[in-house]
């Protein structure tokens, strides 16, 4: 493993329970990576533009990768194909991905770039790689608690395989509305989950 991309997308930043679970994360896979580079994006802190007609048009007539307008793009899809492991820490806003990480979706997703468009449906052109995305909400979209839908994961699976990232593991903290001795049992579980997956397994193993 030698870069590692993260994306922050909610506006609590480092006070976000999510984010701290990502960083931690982070910090356990530079452990058993030590060389492994930290590249971070605050989405919401310093938030992508939103999208011009220049873009829109230059994506949909697949304009080159020199055009001035994708330069944003380019820049963003870059660092993806510079890293080889993602963590992305999200809220769900409004059942799904908050708005700044759908921006970042927008400048990622580009027809003939980073996917292909073919007879039998879009196929990723981006190397698949470790990625771990830690989702954080109010309430409870999954399991017996659940009385809200999660548009959220189905949608973020959909979006990366769409490029080519398939090697996904989800952490879900939901239920944070109900305070700090809540959120702690939510940690506790996610490091629970975390620790069966084979990039955090006892080093050496998949190192
Ligand atoms: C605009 C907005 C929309 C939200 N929509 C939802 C929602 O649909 N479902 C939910 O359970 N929580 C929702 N929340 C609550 C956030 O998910 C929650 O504040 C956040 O995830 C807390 O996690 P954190 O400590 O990691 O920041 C929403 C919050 C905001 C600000």
């Amino acid at each position: 493993m030698q870069r590692i991309l993260l994306l922050e997308c909610g506006p609590y930043g480092r006070q976000s329970r999510g984010s701290r679970l990502a960083q931690e994360l982070v910090e356990r896979l530079r452990e058993r990576h030590p060389q492994a580079q930290l590249v971070e994006r605050d989405l919401a802190s310093e938030p992508l533009p939103a999208l011009h007609a220049a873009y829109a048009d230059a994506l949909v007539a697949q304009a080159p990768g020199d055009d001035p307008a994708l330069r944003l793009s380019e820049q963003l899809i870059g660092e993806l194909e510079n890293s080889d492991c993602l963590v992305i820490a999200t809220p769900m806003h409004n059942f799904t991905v908050p708005a700044a990480l759908k921006l970042w979706i927008d400048y990622v997703l580009r027809i003939g770039r980073s996917f292909a468009a073919t007879e039998s449906g879009k196929v990723g052109l981006l190397a698949d790689r470790p990625t771990f995305v830690v989702v954080s909400s109010g309430g409870f979209y999954r399991g017996e608690q659940a009385r809200q839908p999660d548009f959220l994961t189905p949608y973020l699976r959909h979006v990366l395989s769409t490029i080519g990232i398939h090697d996904l593991e989800f952490v879900h903290l939901q239920g944070l509305v109900r305070g700090q001795e809540h959120a702690e049992t939510m940690l506790a579980q996610a490091r629970e989950q975390l620790a069966f997956n084979p990039y955090l397994a006892a080093q050496g193993e998949y190192s």
